[in-house]
């Protein structure tokens, strides 16, 4: 895969990260497990089920993918794993973190924050909200390293200009002099990550990065991270709605809905044969990247659920075009399709007899593609 590295004032970059990275990296063996995460906001119209019993490892040097659509509990997920969200003022939260042995949930929100930017670091949707607006890029990057990292401000500042550098911004030594509402949005976005990078994070949590971007250097930026990612070897939790987005640019992919985790796989394995009609909506959601323009996006027919009051059994049977009576009242386990790497949560999976049967008995009996009876 080639990777674009010219929107406006961005430059080719050298390699100065990562240094002393690689033997930092453990074996292949789990980096971070969450296990069983629960997340719950008590509100006035009831309890919102935003995250149910997730659980996902993320593995030294891979690159996980987490998709869901709007509202699937992505990001709260991804926020409790940071330890960003914590119980209490009517938030409940339960299940385990651990971090390369380090039980992330049992310590305290100063023992935490000796984690954060120093071995796992977020990059957000909008990079307006993770940096000052009254700040310099310099500063902002300099702070950090300071920090994290036993330097002189003098070895920060230069280290800072490095950074934009590998990110691929032209003119670092004067970028560092910049004010955030100076660049372009795409250039904000390469600052954030440069800063999430500084401290050469062995795990990159990336929620959206790039949606608030246009097109063009949406690409651009998701084969920025992709090449650092592997430069670095770096493990990546990749948060996005869009499955097209993480087809060349993942190893793994957890697909969320209503809060569960309803499929798991290596990327191919997914494409090629997805279990969970869901999966296989989302698919059908995006057209084909290279069709011709007039292709009609094909929106999964049906709302998501209301996370106050989620329907009973299956989460998906609304919107379902397979599901049948057992669906609407018993919620299928996580179970898995040939080995411990493929799982999905579904009593009449896609390709199998009896998913065929059950699309066929709903054709018959006249529902339409969405599963309405
Ligand atoms: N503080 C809160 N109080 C109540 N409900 C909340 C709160 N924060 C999030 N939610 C709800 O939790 C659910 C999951 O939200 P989340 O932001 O994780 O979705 P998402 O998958 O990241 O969606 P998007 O793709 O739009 O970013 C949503 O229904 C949201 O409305
Ligand atoms: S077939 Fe049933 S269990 Fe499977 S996704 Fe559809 S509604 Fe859910
Ligand atoms: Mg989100």
């Amino acid at each position: 895969m080639t990777h674009a590295r010219s929107d406006e004032g961005v430059a080719g970059g050298e390699d100065v990260l990562g240094a002393g990275v690689l033997e930092r990296i453990p074996d292949g063996s789990d980096l971070l497990t969450a296990e069983d995460i629960v997340v719950r906001f008590h509100t006035k119209r009831g309890v919102v089920h935003a995250v149910e019993g997730v659980s996902i490892a993320i593995r030294a040097g891979e690159v996980l993918a987490v998709v869901g659509e709007s509202g699937s509990g992505k990001t709260i997920f991804t926020r409790r794993v940071m330890g960003l969200i914590s119980g209490g003022n009517g938030t409940e939260v339960h299940g385990t973190v651990t971090y390369d042995g380090t039980k992330l949930t049992e310590l305290s929100g100063k023992e935490l924050s000796k984690f954060w930017g120093a071995e796992i670091a977020l990059i957000l949707q909008d990079p307006m909200t993770s940096l000052n607006p009254v700040k310099r890029i310099g500063e902002q990057l300099t702070e950090t390293i300071v920090l994290h990292k036993r330097v002189t401000k003098k070895e920060a500042q230069q280290r800072a200009v490095e950074l934009l550098r590998s990110v691929g911004l032209s003119e670092p030594e004067r970028r560092v002099r910049q004010y955030p509402h100076e660049l372009s949005g795409g250039m904000r976005q390469r600052v954030t990550i440069a800063i999430a990078l500084s401290c050469n994070p062995r795990l990159l949590l990336a929620d959206e990065p790039t949606t608030a971007l246009d097109v063009t250097v949406q690409a651009q930026i998701l084969d920025l991270l992709a090449d650092l990612q592997s430069r670095l070897r770096m493990a990546m939790l990749l948060v996005t709605h869009d499955l097209r987005v993480v087809r060349s640019r993942s190893d793994r992919i957890a697909v969320m809905y209503a809060g569960r985790i309803v499929e798991t796989a290596p990327t191919p394995e997914l494409f090629a044969e997805p279990k969970m009609p869901y999966t296989e909506a989302l698919m059908n959601a995006v057209p084909p990247i290279a069709g011709p323009n007039h292709i009609r996006l094909q929106v999964i027919p049906g709302r998501p659920p209301d996370l106050v009051n989620p329907p009973t059994g299956c989460k998906f049977s609304p919107r379902c075009p397979y599901a049948q009576e057992k669906c609407l009242t018993e919620e299928p386990p996580l179970r898995e399709a040939g080995s411990a790497d493929h799982q999905y949560r579904c009593w009449y999976p896609v390709g199998s007899e009896e998913g065929l049967k059950a699309k066929a008995r709903n054709v018959e009996r006249g529902r339409s593609a969405a599963g309405t009876p």
